[in-house]
């Protein structure tokens, strides 16, 4: 990517008032149709906290926190995260915070942000976090830092990591791209792989379209064993 981090949020900044209209509207199918299986998949319990990182205008964020016991969203652009804040103050939402943090640096330790992007959040290791969720975010790191990502999230060893985004069910050079300058979706073979490789199994794969999906990756350990949305309704 030739875009350093702080121009791409200054970019999202600059459209923060405008990304509802045009994702957030019903009027845009495909993004509908992942941004609605990341939320049914991400399945929280009452008593879960999520964390969504590339949070954006916090749509996911916001539609996750009725179930939710809490809900952290995260973003390196100042503006997106204030409209964020803004639709959680109106909307009458209390169980979720917006603040500063990058997909490798998510800084969420556990607190309340108060609000300033400044606030140092360093260590990670020790916040509970039982599902985190990203949607049509990680497409702005390339392979190489989506791996990074992936480990820092599987540091936080949640039970549940379900992932939205430009990825490539076949060739990674369509003929048709669907998304131009800015969108570095990668195969998911290596999705799967780096998920499989740093302790997720990934339950479920959801092509919506050739160049986008949904995957679903559960920890394979016991204390965080995989509990299927049926197993849940079962019990
Ligand atoms: C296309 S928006 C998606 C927002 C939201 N998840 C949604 O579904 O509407 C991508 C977001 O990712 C954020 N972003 C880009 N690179 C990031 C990074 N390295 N760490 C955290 N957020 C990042 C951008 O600032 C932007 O808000």
């Amino acid at each position: 990517m030739d875009e350093s981090l702080g121009e791409l949020a200054d970019r999202f900044s600059q459209i923060a008032d405008r990304y509802n209209e045009k994702h957030g509207s019903g009027e845009n199918p495909i993004y509908n149709a992942y941004a609605s299986l990341v939320v049914e998949h991400a399945d929280p319990r009452p008593d879960d906290v999520v964390l969504d990182l590339g949070t954006g205008t916090g749509l996911i964020a916001l539609a996750l926190a009725e179930d939710a016991g809490r809900v952290v969203g995260r973003d390196i652009s100042d503006g997106m995260i204030e409209q964020a804040r803004s639709k959680a103050a109106e909307a009458g939402i209390e169980n979720v915070e917006f603040g500063y943090g990058e997909f490798r640096d998510p800084r969420y330790d556990g607190d309340v942000d108060t609000g300033s992007s400044e606030t140092p959040r360093t260590d990670t290791r020790d916040a509970r976090v039982d599902i985190v969720v990203s949607n049509f975010a990680l497409h702005h790191l390339p392979d190489e830092e989506k791996r990074e990502a992936i480990e820092a999230i599987a540091d936080l060893n949640p039970k549940r990591f379900v992932l939205g985004d430009a990825m490539f069910f076949g060739s990674s050079e369509p003929d048709e791209p669907l998304f131009g300058h800015g969108v570095d979706g990668a195969t998911v073979g290596m999705l799967v792989d780096v998920l499989t490789d740093v302790g997720f199994a990934v339950t479920a794969v959801e092509r919506v379209h050739d160049q986008v999906g949904v995957l679903v990756a559960e920890r394979r350990d016991a204390e965080r064993a995989y509990d299927s949305p049926e197993d849940r309704q079962h019990r």
